[in-house]
C-alpha cells in the first residue's frame, strides 16, 4: 500500500490548516501511523511566516506545538504527491480546483466531509475574530484528525 501523504489547505496556510496539520500529527504519533502530513495556502500573502500567534497559542493549549511550522503556497504538483488534499471552505475548494492537473491523481475535497454529521460544512475562517473562534476552529479540526486518522489506521 502506498504511504498516505496529508495535506491541508486554507487561505493563507498561517491559521486553519497549520492548525489542521499540528492537530492531525499529534493524532497519527498517538497512533503509531506513519505518514506524510504537510499544509498549505491557496493565497501567497503569508509565505515563509509561522502560523498566527492565536493558532500557535490554542494549538500549544492541547499540546500541540506548531512554532515550526513556515507558510507555503499550494501547488499544481501537490495533487501528485499527496493522496488526500483537504479544504477548509468552498472558497479553498474552488481555487484548488483551478489548478488541480487533470491527470493528477487527488482531488480536493472538504476536511469537514469526513466528519459525521458535518459533510459539506466549511471550517470557519478565525482570521478577523476573537480567541474563541480559534477554539471553535481547533474543535473542528481535531474532530476531523480524529476521524481522519481512524479511517487510515483501519
Ligand atoms: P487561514 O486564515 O486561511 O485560516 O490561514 C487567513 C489568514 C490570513 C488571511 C486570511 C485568512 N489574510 O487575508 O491575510
Amino acid at each position: 500500500m502506498t504511504r498516505p501523504a496529508v495535506l491541508f489547505v486554507c487561505l493563507g496556510n498561517i491559521c486553519r490548516s497549520p492548525m489542521a496539520e499540528g492537530a492531525f500529527r499529534a493524532e497519527a504519533a498517538r497512533a503509531g501511523l506513519e505518514v506524510t502530513i504537510d499544509s498549505a495556502g491557496t493565497a501567497a500573502y503569508h509565505v515563509g511566516e509561522p502560523p498566527d500567534p492565536r493558532a500557535q497559542a490554542v494549538a500549544r493549549a492541547h499540546g500541540a506545538d506548531i512554532a515550526d511550522l513556515r507558510g507555503r503556497q499550494l501547488v499544481a504538483e501537490d495533487f501528485h504527491r499527496f493522496t488526500h488534499v483537504l479544504v477548509m471552505d468552498h472558497a479553498n475548494l474552488a481555487d484548488a480546483h483551478a489548478i488541480v492537473p487533470p491527470c493528477a491523481p487527488t482531488r480536493p475535497t472538504l476536511l469537514l466531509d469526513l466528519v459525521p454529521g458535518r459533510e459539506g460544512a466549511a471550517v470557519a475562517d478565525p482570521y478577523y475574530g476573537g480567541e474563541e473562534h480559534f477554539e471553535d476552529t481547533w474543535d473542528d479540526v481535531s474532530r476531523a484528525a480524529r476521524a481522519l486518522v481512524a479511517e487510515l489506521a483501519a
